[in-house]
């Protein structure tokens, strides 16, 4: 079997000003050499706002931290009259490794539709960024559907103009646990998480499903990341208010199997 790099994602969403965000790189990167942190073990990543991009990037490269960095969001346009938008080109030349994409709040809150999401996976492929690609059901969806049918359905859809040989990441982040303190448990995540894979294996075939990394994203805490790690189709974790807390979020990065 194909051995997947786990991969520990903070998005910080809508906090940490620019000069915050230099302050918290730091402070990480401290953080995780201090405490031996196996970077062959473990990606650790975090998603600043826009506006933090360029000093993260300078620190991150100046100080050849081993932290890696991406955005929140894209256009799924190059360029152009797009008021307000950011292009993948702009995201790449800033050395984000990664974009985040369909995130439950940008669905929700913007209203991302499927169509959309799938745009912006086929933007931030061309310009060489990886997709976080977000799915994950609301409790209605949950008692209507069943746990796996909507994030099914969304992946699926995201997929719609991706290549076998992509470079993609996938988050399973049920909406009914994204700040709510309620993280799901382990097996309802691996549930997902293998029907996810399936997914993955009948698109885009089985090499691709078996370096793949899923993640579980929705309360996550230094105190629970241990038993989503343990399940064999969660490679990671993508977390949101916990990653605001240095001491919390490597905590959670040096997770015990
Ligand atoms: O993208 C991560 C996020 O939606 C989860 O948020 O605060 O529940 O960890 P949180």
């Amino acid at each position: 079997a194909v051995k997947r790099t786990a991969l520990i994602a903070g998005n910080w969403k809508m906090n940490l000003d620019h000069l915050q965000s230099i302050a918290f790189v730091q402070k990480l990167a401290w953080s995780l050499g201090d405490a031996k942190h196996d970077f062959t073990t473990v990606d650790v990543a975090v998603f600043p706002p826009f506006t933090d991009l360029r000093s993260v990037q300078t620190l991150i490269s100046a100080d050849k931290l081993l932290l890696t960095f991406g955005a929140q969001d894209l256009s799924e346009h190059d360029s152009g009259a797009y008021t307000g938008e950011i292009s993948g080109a702009f995201l790449s030349q800033l050395e984000c490794r990664y974009v985040i994409i369909g995130h439950s709040e940008r669905r929700t809150l913007h209203g991302e539709t499927d169509e959309v999401v799938a745009a912006k996976v086929a933007a931030a492929l061309r310009h060489g960024l990886t997709p976080v690609i977000c799915v994950g059901e609301t409790a209605d969806d949950l008692e209507t559907h069943g746990p796996s049918a909507v994030p099914v359905a969304q992946l699926r859809a995201a997929l719609e103009t991706v290549t076998s040989a992509a470079d993609i990441v996938v988050a399973y982040e049920p909406v009914w646990a994204i700040g709510s303190g309620q993280a799901a448990t382990p097996q309802q995540a691996e549930q997902v998480a293998a029907a996810l894979r399936a997914v993955l294996t009948e698109t885009l075939g089985d090499d691709v499903a078996a370096k793949t990394r899923i993640l579980y994203g929705g309360s996550v805490k230094s105190g629970n990341i241990a038993g989503f790690m343990r399940e064999p189709n969660i490679d990671g974790a993508l977390v949101g208010g916990a990653s605001l807390d240095v001491a919390e979020f490597s905590s959670i990065a040096r997770f015990e199997k």
